[in-house]
């Protein structure tokens, strides 16, 4: 088990396959010109199954792949047939854009759920956050897992004068679409434009959510990240992720591993540990990241105040 200091043990790993996307959010990363890494510094497929095989003997029994947008990687596909085999329930978290390309894997390494980025319902206001045209493949996309009964989950960046004003429009959508729909508040990382009053807190979501539907919450569990709700009739239910806010770190389980073999404890952690290059001078890579998890602080989420504005922290790598 890969347990830190204060006894928390870490079951779910989180891989990054890539920096890279076929979307440029704003808040994420510039239009053009952006410093991809070079496919050579990335952690190759096998050496991706080698880290993943090695976390899974110690405890890890649920692997999210992430990116940037992780099915923009070309060998994508082979990465999940891979991890496919592992006795682990993967999943992703994806734009939604190559779902369709992507579907057959997906079925055959048996995802169960799958969370989707989509911060507006609006075409216009798509192309505008997302500066791509893709609308309405990622609702197409949405569609067929659902057809094909895979959970799907819904993240929407909630940020104030972008998307405050469809919360309600979203809650909608789960009338007839069994969907979980999850706000999350916005977070600083380094580069995007974020201003602690553009965060919609859990509490804005709420009171807007309020004056127009009766909800009711649903039992958490202890690993969570977001607060579930259910609304009377409706197919779906909607969450909130309240990660500056109110913080959940005391019951984390999630470590993280970037698309270049690095591994942090934590989504805050500005130190990264390199896992890659030991592994490729053939060095044993366990005591390294044992240490590595030992290591992590106790909290770090939840600082939603001047401060933090003002460093203008390093946070996010999804
Ligand atoms: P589930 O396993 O479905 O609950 O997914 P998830 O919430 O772990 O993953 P997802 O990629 O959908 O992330 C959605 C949001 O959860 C992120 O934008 C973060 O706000 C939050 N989140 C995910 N992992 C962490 C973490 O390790 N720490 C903190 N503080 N927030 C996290
Ligand atoms: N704040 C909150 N969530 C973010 N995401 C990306 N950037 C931010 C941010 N600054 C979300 C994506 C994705 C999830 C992993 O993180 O929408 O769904
Ligand atoms: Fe791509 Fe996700 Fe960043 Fe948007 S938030 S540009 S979908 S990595």
């Amino acid at each position: 088990m890969l347990t830190d200091q204060f006894g928390r043990t870490h079951n779910y790993l989180r891989i990054s396959l890539t920096d890279n996307c076929n979307l440029r959010c704003f808040y994420c990363m510039p239009e053009e010109n952006y410093d991809f890494t070079p496919h050579s510094k990335l952690m190759q497929a096998d050496e991706i199954d080698t880290i993943a095989q090695l976390f899974v003997k110690h405890g890890v029994n649920k692997i999210r792949l992430t990116g940037g947008e992780p099915f923009v990687r070309k060998d994508a596909a082979k990465i999940i047939r891979n991890l496919g085999k592992l006795p682990v329930q993967l999943t992703c978290t994806t734009n939604g854009i190559r779902i369709d390309d992507m579907l057959p894997e997906i079925i055959q390494s048996d995802f169960q759920s799958i969370n989707i980025s989509l911060d507006t319902l609006q075409k216009e206001k798509f192309l505008k956050i997302t500066r791509r045209d893709y609308f309405d493949r990622v609702l197409r996309n949405i569609d067929l897992l659902l057809q094909h009964n895979i959970k799907t989950k819904i993240n929407v960046v909630a940020m104030k004068s972008i998307n405050d004003d469809e919360i309600s429009d979203f809650i909608a959508f789960t009338k007839d679409h069994p969907v979980e729909v999850r706000f999350i508040e916005f977070m600083p990382f380094s580069g995007n434009r974020w201003s602690s009053n553009q965060v919609m807190t859990q509490k804005d979501i709420l009171d807007i959510v309020r004056e127009k539907f009766d909800f009711i919450p649903l039992p958490i569990g202890f690993h969570d990240t977001a607060k579930q709700f259910s609304i009377n009739g409706h197919k779906g239910s909607f969450s909130i992720i309240s990660t500056m806010s109110e913080p959940f770190c005391s019951g984390c389980n999630r470590i993280r591993l970037t698309a270049d073999g690095k591994l942090k404890n934590c989504l805050f952690s500005k130190k990264e540990t390199d896992l890659l290059t030991p592994l490729r001078n053939g060095e044993d890579i366990l005591p390294i990241i044992e240490s590595a998890i030992w290591s992590k602080a106790k909290t770090q989420g939840g600082q939603l105040n001047e401060q933090f504005e003002k460093i203008n922290a390093s946070i996010i790598e999804n």
